[in-house]
């Protein structure tokens, strides 16, 4: 039979220190939000350990938008909310859970995390429950040593079985110096906490009930202490989000690697969790990718790209200083340098858009080319068209915006303006320098500019050096 345990996550502090104006879990990190992260490692422990046990998440500051949040977001997970409506402290947090749930009481054992600390493992937990187990203890504490401990609080042991766990604040100068520290995990038997939690006192320098009390000198606990203790990295304020986040895009990056993808230089490559890659890209110095995006077999990204919510297809060429956002990039497509692919742009095969190009809800078909100087916005165009330097559509009169459709094997001269909505047909020539603003049949030429007047010798007239 599987064990019967308690999983509660404290996500009610304030965040005070990370001074924005956000619920703490639900703070942005690579491309999801801080509790996501925290909450990965316990469901997959207890998918592995088969638990049929809820996760419970204790709520107070703005316990609305992190309710909802995960509500959302978990909606095949069971999970429940409990109301910490006043701060008072880790401690006061976790009876404010067991006052209501009461039936929390009747499970063995209750494991204990933090919304703060992302990059911790389903393994933490294992190992916690099995020697808590084994070794018939009242609770574990996984604990590591950092040469940094400032802000954790101390393991402060003595004689015998047993430890303390000294806040920062109430520290003494000695007790600062330990180096061992609390990660904010635990596991402990139910009834642990059953008989001490309401001997808990706020006597202390942040007067706060602190969950840390339910580790004596005198009790069974003990601490596992681990020899990685990056993840247990607790965020607390911007620069623990920032080495956070480092961390989290170095493993990324890592495991892309070892499957099969190229990375130049990556010191300045940032890739979202969520992010895929696929083996024989090749991703260059200071490129981003955000979101959603998925890169295909063999694409290349140059540096200064940063790509969103994009789907690249497989042999795709981003050039440098390229920005696309919720697009969709055919197969062997070459994009950049300097372009700029709006939403809503969908590439089909072997399509290039070159320098200072800017796209916007278009459906370019294969090998559609738009190579220099232009904006296409709104329109459709058809296979093997090819639109000259300098095109623009009008596609916005000031109120509303009007679809450009291009047929295909078309040639659009340089220099071109359609005043959407307009439509060409398929096999059309139109003369460079054309505005169109009427409708184009298939296999005709149109040209709409000034025809020229030549008046020889009579530049001078103009000319500064009359000569
Ligand atoms: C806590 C531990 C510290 C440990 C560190 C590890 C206590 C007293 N201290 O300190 O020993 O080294 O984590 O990262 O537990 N919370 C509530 N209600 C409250 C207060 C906090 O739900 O009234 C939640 C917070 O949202 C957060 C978690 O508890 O998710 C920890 O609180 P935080 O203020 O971050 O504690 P630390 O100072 O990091
Ligand atoms: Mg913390």
């Amino acid at each position: 039979m599987s064990d019967s345990i308690n999983m509660v996550i404290l996500a009610a502090g304030q965040g005070t220190r990370l001074k924005l104006d956000i619920a703490k879990p639900l703070c942005p990190l690579n491309g999801k939000k801080l509790v996501d992260y925290a909450i990965k490692g316990i469901f997959e422990f207890s998918t592995n350990l088969a638990l049929k046990s809820s996760l419970d998440f204790v709520v107070g500051h703005k316990k609305e938008d992190v309710q909802g949040y995960l509500e959302s977001t978990y909606q095949d997970k069971q999970l429940s909310f409990v109301v910490q409506d006043q701060q008072l402290g880790t401690g006061h947090a976790l009876k404010c859970y067991f006052d209501s749930c009461p039936t929390a009481w009747d499970n063995e054992y209750t494991l204990v995390s933090c919304a703060d600390t992302p990059l911790i493992n389903a393994y933490v937990f294992e190992k916690l429950l099995n020697h808590l187990k084994t070794e018939n203890l009242s609770a574990v504490c996984a604990s590591f040593i950092t040469d940094n401990p400032r802000g954790y609080g101390r393991i402060v042991t003595g004689e015998g079985q047993g430890f303390k766990i000294v806040e920062e604040k109430d520290a003494t100068d000695s007790e600062k110096k330990i180096t061992e520290v609390n990660s904010g995990v635990y596991i402990f038997k139910t009834k642990h906490i059953r008989e001490y939690i309401n001997n808990l006192s706020n006597n202390n320098n942040s007067s706060e009930f602190y969950l840390t009390d339910l580790f004596q000198l005198d009790y069974a606990v003990e601490t596992i202490c681990f020899e990685d203790g990056t993840q247990f990295c607790g965020v607390n304020n911007l620069v623990q989000l920032e080495l956070t986040s480092k961390e989290l895009c170095l493993r990324k990056i890592r495991s892309l690697q070892l499957s099969g993808v190229i990375f130049i230089n990556s010191d300045a490559v940032y890739i979202d969790d969520e992010v895929e890659v696929q083996s024989r890209s090749v991703i260059y110095p200071n490129v981003t990718l955000k979101g959603e995006t998925r890169v295909g077999h063999g694409v290349t990204i140059e540096s200064g790209s940063t790509i969103v919510d994009s789907h690249l297809e497989e042999e795709v060429l981003v050039k440098s200083n390229s920005y696309i956002e919720s697009s969709t990039i055919g197969k062997a497509s070459v994009i950049g340098p300097m372009a700029h692919l709006r939403p809503g742009s969908i590439l089909g095969y072997q399509c290039k858009i070159g320098n200072f190009v800017e796209t916007k809800k278009v459906k370019l078909s294969d090998g559609v080319k738009v190579s220099h100087l232009s904006y296409v916005g709104d329109a459709d165009i058809g296979e093997r068209t090819n639109i000259g330097c300098g095109f623009i559509t009008c596609n916005y009169d000031g109120a509303n915006k009007h679809k450009t459709v291009i047929g295909s094997d078309s040639f659009i001269g340089s220099d071109c303006q359609m005043i959407a909505p307009v439509n060409l047909g398929s096999r059309v020539f139109i003369g460079s320098g054309s505005t169109i603003n009427k409708d184009v049949p298939d296999d005709a030429f149109a040209i709409a500019r000034q025809r020229q007047i030549t008046k020889e010798g009579a530049a001078k007239k103009f000319l500064k050096n009359k000569k």
